[in-house]
């Protein structure tokens, strides 16, 4: 079993007024395959959850989307009523079609009701952080974004949500949404193969925005490259940890939310992210996705 450090590594950030472990833990793994219905092993699912607490991980990220439904209700049997100190991050802007798909729901109506399912089906009066999921299944798309990132502004007026964040945006979606009211952080695909969104997280840091990469580890197709297993094997790690442990060392705004359905690879990320990277191991890692 991996030797789990006191210490979550990376630290902590501030999302807004809220604290988080910048090691957060992504569920959308949790639900069936595809992302849609019940998981294999309910248990197995719940046990995740409740270990990625007591890890000491207070960065959950979420969506209705996922299952659809079942994520947010695994997160609700396993953890509620939620330690204190927990912050679920949850998304609206898309929903799930018969095939599987993720078509966009972004008009206001959808984003309300979105809101509320999310709220009733976390059991939560207020939602900590709710990210505009923008773009499609093959990533961003150019287009505005007012309408609907005001609608979210109105129902964090109403008291039903307390910070905001985009997804899957494009560096303009940001700047766009920016100008309306402050958001908290940016959740785009980011990983040591794909390097995009470089100067948006360079700028962000500035801003005191964090950005938060989902696929870390590749996401459906794990990463793969040579370079990354030369790395690992001469730090006798796994690429898993060299990913991760990248990541928290390429800027201090970038919160991980790795998925796992399996409390043994949980484990293994949380200890193998702490690996210290040499100026040399990060200039060899450098070079895969430029
Ligand atoms: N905003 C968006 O549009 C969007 C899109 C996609 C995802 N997300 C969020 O980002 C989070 C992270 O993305 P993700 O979970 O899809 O991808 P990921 O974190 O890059 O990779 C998860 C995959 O890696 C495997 N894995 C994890 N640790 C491992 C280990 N130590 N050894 C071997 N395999 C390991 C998992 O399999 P096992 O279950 O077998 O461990 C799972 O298949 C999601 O959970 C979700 O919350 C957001």
């Amino acid at each position: 079993m991996s030797t789990i450090p006191a210490t979550l590594p990376g630290g902590t950030w501030s999302l807004g007024d809220l604290t988080v472990t910048r090691f957060g833990y992504g569920a959308m793994q949790l639900a069936g395959p595809g992302v849609m219905g019940p998981p294999a092993d309910h248990d197995g699912a719940l046990a995740v959850l409740r270990e990625a607490v007591a890890l000491g991980i207070t960065h959950i990220d979420t969506a209705d989307a996922y299952g659809p439904h079942i994520t947010n209700q695994l997160i609700r049997e396993a953890l509620h009523p939620y330690p204190d100190a927990l912050r679920i991050v949850t998304k609206v802007g898309a929903f799930r079609d018969e095939q599987g798909g993720w078509p966009p729901a972004r008009e206001p109506e959808d984003l309300r009701r979105a809101v509320h399912h999310n709220l009733d089906r976390l059991g939560l009066e207020r939602l900590d952080v709710v990210n505009l999921r923008l773009g499609d299944a093959q990533g961003p798309r150019p287009g505005p974004v007012t309408e609907a990132f005001e609608t979210l502004v109105e129902l964090r007026q109403q008291g039903l949500i307390r910070h905001l964040g985009v997804s899957n945006a494009t560096a303009e979606q940001v700047a766009e949404a920016r100008a309306i009211a402050p958001i908290v952080c940016v959740q785009n695909m980011y990983n040591l193969a794909h390097r995009q969104d470089d100067e948006l997280i360079d700028e962000l840091a500035e801003q005191g925005i964090a950005y938060v990469p989902f696929f870390p580890l590749g996401g459906f197709s794990p990463l793969q490259s040579s370079a990354l297993t030369a790395v690992a094997a001469r730090l006798d790690a796994t690429p898993m940890s060299v990913a991760l442990a990248w990541l928290l060392q390429r800027s201090p705004n970038i919160l991980l939310i790795p998925g796992t359905s399996s409390v043994a690879h949980l484990r293994e990320n949380i200890a193998g992210a702490g690996l210290s990277l040499s100026e040399e191991d990060l200039a060899e890692l450098d070079r895969i996705g430029r």
